[in-house]
């Protein structure tokens, strides 16, 4: 279980601490022996990450911050730092554990909880024996001493919350999550966040004519889902609603093109845009972000089939623009672009897609940015990135330029799904404004979506990428359009 966060207002002696500090002094409520101090200081002098005394009822973690750095480093730091002592503090088998800061700036204790809670995570639920669940042994509660306020901690649990329920999504197999389970989950996700959910089946989305989506799904058994999420608070700020658009390609073998090699590697995780869109919505709706926001996703598995779309078919879109198929797997875009036309019907002030959507940007990117493009204005990207940095899920910038529109273009039909083995991230983006009658921002997390092993907090499989960082995007915006008003 994940820990719960509370507040507290007194420590008493024999409650183990972790206190993040600069390098000088050791505060007097640490109650520490004249020698523990004396060693304690001598290590925080050495430069030493983190210093742990043992004494004989607690265990007191003094974490060291370097003052030199600007204040969204140094929060990495302390998330990688509660990463790196989280195998420390769960053998030491703590109930409860205080996380305080003395000379630390606003957001220090913050960090160093998300980095531990982001860490607990684990995918314990097909382990059939129980006591190797990586799961016991951590604390049931984290105990804030002088740090956050109540707001701050609502954020933090909420938002962690959403990361921990993402991860599970995303790391469920496909034998287990079919497009309609995708489905069910969202709805779940709906009623426990209080956002509403509606889920256009088969029927419906043939009846719409989503050419993009239904060609994808023509090698599936199973039918494709497309999912409305909306979150309309009374006291919205905004006339025009914000909407996200989530790849949901519960598994991705490629289609006929068929992924070689162990391209599939991981291909259960093509949904963790899906997975993204829906944990956003969960935790601003869980804080009451008073925006109107809407999430759209698409969903079905990607199969070779008796019946599935191939190489050179020519697909009317839900747009009536035509696309012809170089490769069935540039399957994200397909859906995507439908749902992206789709977005005009809210005449929304922005799109915002988020995908794992080429290899291309995982090559240029690795694990470490997400590629960000699009023709919105310049005001929300340089939000993104500053949120980006904030939450440390960092936004890279593409060029958007119209040119690489000219790579998709096609002798027989509107544009084509591929543009060659160039530019592969940036023709994919291009590709995806086609369908865009509104201010769009492309974000591909085909880097840091998916890791091969974890990444200190960032967990491997799915790490659960871009729902801090929206999340974040979106309270902020709702303050910037609060502060304008
Ligand atoms: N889902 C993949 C992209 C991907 C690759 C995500 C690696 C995460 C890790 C996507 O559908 C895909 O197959 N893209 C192709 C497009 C190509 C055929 C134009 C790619 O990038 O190779
Ligand atoms: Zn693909
Ligand atoms: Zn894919």
């Amino acid at each position: 279980m994940k820990p719960e966060l509370h507040k507290i207002t007194q420590i008493s002696p024999d409650q183990s601490i972790v206190c993040i500090i600069g390098r000088d002094e050791i505060p007097e409520w640490l109650k520490l022996t004249k020698s523990e101090k004396e060693y304690a200081l001598k290590q925080v002098l050495a430069k030493e990450e983190y210093v742990i005394i043992n004494s004989y009822y607690k265990t007191t973690y003094l974490v060291t911050i370097n003052e030199a750095h600007p204040e969204f480093r140094i929060k990495e730091e302390l998330r990688k730092c509660a990463s790196n002592l989280k195998k420390i503090i769960k053998s030491n088998n703590h109930d409860e554990l205080v996380i305080a800061s003395y000379h630390a700036f606003k957001g220090a204790v913050e960090a160093f909880a998300e980095g531990l809670l982001l860490s607990f995570y684990s995918f314990g639920k097909y382990k059939t024996k129980k006591e190797k669940e990586d799961k016991k042994n951590y604390p049931s509660r984290l105990l804030f001493y002088q740090g956050p306020g109540d707001e701050d901690i609502k954020w933090l649990t909420d938002l962690t919350d959403s990361v921990y329920m993402i991860r599970d999504l995303i790391n469920e197999p496909v034998n287990h999550l079919n497009a309609p389970a995708l489905a069910d989950e969202i709805r779940k996700i709906g009623n426990t966040a209080g956002f509403s959910v509606e889920v256009l089946t088969k029927g419906k989305i043939e009846a719409l004519k989503m050419g993009g989506l239904l060609a994808v799904n023509k090698g599936s058994i199973d039918p494709p889902v497309f999912c409305i999420l909306e979150w309309k608070p009374e006291k919205a700020l905004n006339s025009n609603p914000i909407v996200l658009v989530g790849k949901g390609i519960v598994y991705d073998t490629g289609g006929l093109n068929i992924k070689t090699g162990d391209y599939m590697d991981n291909m259960k995780g093509d949904m963790a845009g899906a997975a993204a869109v829906a944990g956003v919505m969960y935790t601003i709706a869980r804080t009451g972000i008073p925006l109107h926001v809407i999430g759209l996703i698409p969903s079905t598995d990607n199969r070779p089939g008796g019946n599935a779309y191939a190489q050179g078919d020519i697909i009317t879109m839900y747009n009536k623009m035509t696309v012809e198929v170089g490769n069935t797997d540039a399957e994200g875009r397909m859906i995507l672009a439908d749902a992206i036309s789709y977005a005009s019907k809210f005449k929304p002030l922005l799109i915002i897609d988020i995908a794992t959507l080429t290899g291309s940007a995982a090559m240029t990117f690795s694990g470490q940015a997400i590629a960000v493009m699009g023709n919105a204005g310049r005001d929300y990207f340089k939000l993104l990135e500053e949120c980006g940095n904030e939450v440390y899920e960092r936004t890279a910038e593409l060029p958007f330029w119209e040119e690489y529109g000219e790579m998709i273009k096609s002798d027989i039909a509107d544009i084509k799904n591929v543009g060659g083995r160039e530019a592969g991230a940036i023709t994919a983006g291009k590709f995806l404004e086609n369908f865009a009658e509104y201010p769009l921002i492309h974000m591909d997390i085909a880097g840091p979506g998916s890791l091969k092993k974890d990444d200190y907090y960032r967990l491997k499989d799915g790490p659960g990428s871009g729902v801090r960082l929206l999340s974040t995007f979106l309270k902020r915006f709702a303050e910037d359009l609060k502060a304008r008003k």
